[in-house]
C-alpha cells in the first residue's frame, strides 16, 4: 500500500468532482455547506486548474480563468482569496517565491520575499550574554521582515496579467466583506491561537472570539477588506504608502517593531532566473537563493540520480536509508553555504558539480547510517510548518508554481490595527547566532546572518518539470525545513514510481534535515513497521513519529492534453478543473 488513495476513493472523489460543478454554478452558501463534505483531491481540466490550500481560493482562481483571465490573473486573485480564507499562512502581510512558465515556454522566477528593515543589525535577537532571547525573533513586532506579497503580485500582473487589476483583487474584497464559512480545520486552529491573538493584539480583530471557535461560524473581515480595497484602487501603493502604511507604522510604534516608512516604500521584487538541472531526462525549473529549497532540491536530485529507486521499492528500508543520507549532507551544506546571494557569495556552482555531488556521497553506505556528527557541510532546517503552496494553469499553458508564507502560524500574530491583516515572523528565518537552531531546528552560519534589507533564507521550494521542451508537472508544499524533502519525495513519486497527481501529494512521508539527527515519519505512515523501524535503529539511525509533513499540491499534464490536480489530503486543499 503505497498511497492513502485507494481506486474506490479515486472514484468516490470523481464523483464529487462532479457533483461540485453543480454547487459550483449555485450560490456561494450551497457551496460553503458542502465544503467539509468536497474531497476533490484529484480533478480534471482541459481549459485551466487551480489546486490550493482552501476550496473558496481555488474557486476564486477558477472563475478569473472563466472570465477570460490568464494564470497569471488567476494567481494574483488566488494568493489574495488564501490572504481571506486561509489566514494562519496566506497573506498580504508576508511573502513567497513563485515559478512560471509562459505558454512560449519562457521560463522565470518571481523572488516577493520578505527583507529585513534596515534597522535591523546582526546581534537583534542576543542578550547581552550573546545568547538568543527566546520567542523575540518568532512572536511579536519585531519579528516582522518588510512584506512582499502585494508588490510581488502587483509586478506579476504589470508584467503577464491580462484582465484588469481591479477584476481580480475583487472577489477577495466581497469574500472578506460577506464572510466565510468556518471548516472545522480553521475552527481548530483559531482555538488554538486565542491566546496568542490576544497577547499580540490589544485591539479586537476579527480573529478573537469570546466562544470557542466551531465549523460553521462566519468570518467576516472588514478591516481586511478595507486593506484590499486600497490595494484595488491604488496597486501597489495601496499597501506601501498612504494610509495602510502609515497604520503599518503605527503598530510597529505601539508594539515595539522597526519597520518605517522608507521600508515599506522601498520594497521590490525581483525578477530571477531560474534554477535547472535534469533527473531522468527531465528539466527540473525551480528557485535560485534566497530559496535554499531549490539548490538543496537540485543536489538531492543529483545524489540521486545513480540509483534505481523504483528498483529499490516505495519507502523500502534502503529507500529511506538512501533518501535519509542524501537529505543529511545537503542540509548540512545549507546550514554553511546558503544565505542571501545578494548579500553573501553562495557557492552554487561548486555545490551542484559533479564532482562534488559525487564526493559527498561517497561515504554513503547501505550498510550503517553516516552520524550527522560525521558530517560537516561538504569541504559546505527550518520551517514554520504554515506557510502554503498554489499551483495554476490556463488553456495556453501559462503555468504558476507558487509557495507563499506568513512563516509560522498566522506569523508574528500581529494583526494591524484598522487594516485586519497577520504580520509575517519571518526574521526567524535568520539566522540570529551561528549554529542556534530557529523554529524549525534549523541552524545557520554568516551567509544566512542578519543585514539591513537582506533576505532570510527560505525552505521554499517551488517547481515546475518539463519533458521534451513541453511542461510535465508543477508543484511544491508548506512544512519549514520538511518543504525541500516533500518536494523531492513527490517528484520521486511522479517520475520514479509514475502515481498520478493525487496518489504522489498524498503518499506519506519521512524528512531528515542534517540536525537533529533523526529520521521523521507520519504517525500515519504505514510503511514504517516496527521491523523496519528497528532494522534501520540496529543500523545507527534515530527514528521520531510525527504529525503530518507537508501540504502538497500539483497539476500534472497528461498524454491527451488534460490537467490532473492532486490537491493533499491533509488539510481543505482543493483541486478544482474545468
Ligand atoms: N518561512 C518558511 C520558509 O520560507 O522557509
Amino acid at each position: 500500500m503505497i498511497t492513502n488513495l485507494s481506486p474506490q476513493k479515486i472514484k468516490i472523489s470523481l464523483l464529487v468532482v462532479f457533483l461540485f460543478f453543480d454547487f459550483f454554478c449555485c450560490d456561494v452558501f450551497i457551496f460553503a455547506q458542502n465544503i467539509e463534505k468536497n474531497t476533490t483531491k484529484l480533478a480534471y481540466g482541459k481549459k485551466g486548474m487551480v489546486v490550493s490550500a482552501h476550496p473558496e481560493a481555488s474557486k476564486i482562481g477558477i472563475k478569473i480563468l472563466q472570465l477570460g483571465g490568464n494564470a497569471f490573473d488567476a494567481t494574483v486573485a488566488t494568493e489574495f482569496a488564501l490572504a481571506v480564507c486561509f489566514p494562519i499562512a496566506g497573506n498580504i502581510g508576508g511573502g513567497g517565491l513563485l515559478v512560471f512558465r509562459q505558454k512560449n515556454g519562457e521560463i522565470g522566477t518571481l523572488d516577493y520575499r520578505e527583507k529585513a528593515p534596515a534597522l535591523a543589525h546582526k546581534n537583534m535577537y542576543l542578550d547581552e550574554k550573546g545568547e538568543i532571547i527566546k520567542d523575540k525573533s518568532q512572536d511579536g513586532a519585531l519579528a516582522v521582515g518588510v512584506p512582499g506579497t502585494v508588490a510581488g503580485m502587483y509586478a506579476l500582473h504589470q508584467q503577464f496579467g491580462k484582465l484588469e487589476w481591479k477584476k481580480i483583487v475583487q472577489p477577495a474584497i466581497d469574500l472578506a466583506k460577506n464572510g466565510l464559512i468556518v471548516t472545522e480545520k480553521e475552527a481548530n486552529k483559531f482555538n488554538e491561537n486565542q491566546d496568542a491573538f490576544k497577547k499580540f493584539n490589544i485591539h479586537i480583530s476579527a480573529f478573537i472570539n469570546d466562544k470557542k471557535w466551531k465549523k460553521g461560524d462566519i468570518l467576516i473581515q472588514p478591516a481586511l477588506a478595507f486593506t484590499l480595497e486600497k490595494i484595488r484602487d491604488n496597486g501597489k501603493k495601496g499597501f506601501y504608502e498612504g494610509e495602510i502604511a502609515a497604520l503599518i507604522v503605527e503598530e510597529m510604534k505601539k508594539q515595539k517593531g522597526i519597520i518605517t516608512f522608507d521600508d515599506l516604500k522601498n520594497y521590490t521584487p525581483t525578477f530571477r532566473r531560474p534554477l535547472l538541472s535534469k533527473y531522468r531526462g527531465k528539466t527540473i525549473i525551480t528557485m535560485p537563493p534566497p530559496s535554499a529549497g531549490g539548490l538543496l532540491l537540485t543536489q538531492m536530485l543529483q545524489m540521486l540520480q545513480p540509483f534505481d529507486l523504483k528498483n529499490l521499492g516505495f519507502q523500502s528500508e534502503k529507500y529511506i536509508q538512501l533518501l535519509t543520507e542524501v537529505e543529511r549532507r545537503a542540509y548540512a551544506d545549507r546550514a554553511k553555504y546558503l544565505g542571501d546571494s545578494d548579500f553573501f557569495p553562495v557557492p552554487i556552482d561548486q555545490l551542484l558539480h559533479p564532482k562534488y555531488i559525487r564526493e559527498r556521497m561517497k561515504s554513503f553506505s547501505f550498510e550503517k547510517a553516516t552520524p550527522s556528527k560525521d558530517i560537516q557541510e561538504g569541504k559546505l532546517l527550518p520551517i514554520s510548518e504554515e506557510t502554503t503552496h498554489y499551483c495554476v494553469i490556463d488553456e495556453d499553458g501559462n503555468a504558476i508554481s507558487a509557495t507563499t508564507t506568513l512563516n509560522g502560524a498566522y506569523g508574528s500574530k500581529v494583526v494591524v490595527t484598522g487594516a485586519g491583516f497577520f504580520l509575517n515572523n519571518e526574521m526567524d528565518d535568520f539566522s540570529g547566532k551561528p549554529n542556534a537552531p530557529n523554529l524549525y531546528g534549523l541552524i545557520g552560519s554568516e551567509a544566512n546572518s542578519i543585514a539591513p534589507n537582506k533576505k532570510m533564507l527560505s525552505s521554499m521550494t517551488p517547481v515546475i518539470v518539463e519533458e521534451k521542451g513541453k511542461i510535465s508537472f508543477l508543484v511544491g508544499t508548506p512544512g519549514g525545513s520538511t518543504i525541500t524533502t516533500s518536494v523531492l519525495q513527490t517528484i520521486i513519486n511522479v517520475i520514479d514510481f509514475e502515481m498520478n497527481m493525487a496518489d504522489a501529494v498524498a503518499s506519506p512521508r519521512f524528512h531528515h534535515q542534517y540536525l537533529p539527527d533523526e529520521i521523521q515519519y507520519e504517525e500515519t505512515n504505514l510503511n514504517f513497521t516496527e521491523k523496519l523501524v528497528k532494522n534501520l535503529e540496529k543500523k545507527g539511525y534515530f527514528l521520531k513519529k510525527r504529525i503530518p509533513i507537508g501540504r502538497v499540491q500539483g497539476i500534472k499534464i497528461m498524454p491527451d492534453g488534460r490537467y490532473e490536480g492532486g490537491a493533499d489530503t491533509r488539510g481543505d486543499d482543493t483541486a478544482i478543473g474545468f
